[in-house]
């Protein structure tokens, strides 16, 4: 018998999370925003199962898109920082890559360097986020320069970002907004900007592409959900066992510091789980649980592999009973990793992306095989 903690990746949730995205944006191209070992879910696996519908991927550096090559994905990938030395430049060129271009250096490096073949690269704006990219007013002259050198640069288009999409207040959005569509205007230049909370959200923003992330993997991104977003599926499903139950008098206390005390005579779960498989330590008592399928809660630290949570009005609950830390229960009862997330002031992106490699991922696709 293996420990039982394992993170289950619904790969027919992820094809359907990423046709919302496309439905959503029918004139955009979607790109699918692959970084970050595909946000915890598996880089590969999860290239594999979009390969056949998603026009694009997107990573952070070179080392991503390499493992995707390697594992023969043939898909465009785009650099979203671009290369971070100019010695990268070869390796865009021999993978074909995709690159973004964010500061003066990189112009450089790129127009110093002779392609095989001219390179797709995307200029990036800061229009207003102040992270990467070129402010506005220098965009018409970077993009007039890499325009012209036919050598180099083949296909050229705009990209930026949105700090605020997600949130309900749109002011700051409108604003980025408004300057994109005077650039993109203005240079005639075909654009890339929408992230997951403008994609489900803000259809002015969908462009020529989209790069959704987060909702691909079932999160709800928006502050606000809709309509749509409340159409997505988790795509990972983090789950465990009970390996040992404590009974409580009133009064007594569980885990490190005994942070938790019990405020009646309690049944106490411990589950195969902790904050060395990236369940997240700063989980607050009363953060929900499903145990074989039904709502509890945390009670007490979280320790390295254990933690402990609160039984007592679940009598049938046992040893070997599955616990869900996230994701869907095999009786279909769903905790979002966004509701988690809140319990422990962060974003469902820290839980996924922090799920360790200890942590066995099983895949499961209802696709027939070919
Ligand atoms: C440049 C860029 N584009 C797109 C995304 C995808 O964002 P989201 O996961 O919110 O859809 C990210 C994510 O951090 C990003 O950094």
């Amino acid at each position: 018998m293996a420990r039982p903690l394992t993170a289950d990746i619904d790969l027919d949730a992820l094809r359907h999370n990423y046709l919302l995205a496309r439905d959503l944006a029918p004139q955009s191209r979607s790109m699918v925003v692959l970084k970050a070992d595909a946000y915890g879910h598996g880089l590969v696996a999860c290239a594999r199962a979009l390969a056949d519908l998603a026009p694009a991927f997107a990573v952070a550096c070179i080392e991503e898109a390499e493992l995707l090559r390697d594992a023969g994905i043939t898909t465009p990938i785009a650099l979203l920082e671009g290369f971070f030395t100019a010695d990268e430049l070869t390796r865009i060129d021999e993978l074909d890559l995709w690159t973004v271009v964010h500061s003066d250096w990189q112009v450089e490096a790129l127009l110093a360097y002779r392609p095989a073949r001219p390179l797709h690269v995307w200029v990036k704006v800061d229009s207003g986020m102040h992270r990467l990219g070129f402010m506005p007013g220098r965009v018409a002259v970077v993009w007039e320069r890499l325009a012209g050198a036919t050598q180099q640069v083949g296909d050229l288009h705009l990209v930026s970002h949105f700090a605020t999409a997600d949130q309900a207040d749109t002011h700051d959005f409108q604003r980025q907004m408004g300057l994109l569509q005077r650039l993109a205007d203005d240079l005639q230049a075909p654009t890339c900007l929408a992230n997951s909370p403008a994609t489900l959200s803000r259809p002015q923003s969908h462009a020529d592409w989209n790069r959704p992330g987060v909702m691909l993997y079932g999160s709800d991104p928006l502050e606000v959900p809709n309509a749509f977003s409340q159409r997505l599926r988790p795509v990972m499903t983090l789950s465990s066992e009970i390996i040992a139950i404590r009974h409580l008098a009133t009064g007594e206390r569980v885990g490190y510091g005994g942070r938790w005390q019990a405020g009646r005579a309690s049944r106490i779960a411990v589950v195969a789980c902790g904050y060395g498989d990236g369940y997240d330590r700063h989980a607050r008592d009363g953060t929900p649980v499903l145990v074989g399928g039904q709502r509890t809660e945390l009670a007490g630290k979280v320790s390295m592999d254990m933690l402990t949570v609160d039984i007592t009005d679940l009598p049938e609950a046992d040893i070997g009973t599955e616990v869900t830390l996230w994701g869907r229960a095999a009786n279909g009862e769903v905790l979002t990793v966004d509701e988690v997330a809140r319990h422990c002031d962060t974003i469902s992106y820290t839980l996924m992306t922090g799920v360790l490699p200890r942590v066995p991922r099983r895949y499961h696709d209802a696709r027939p095989r070919v």
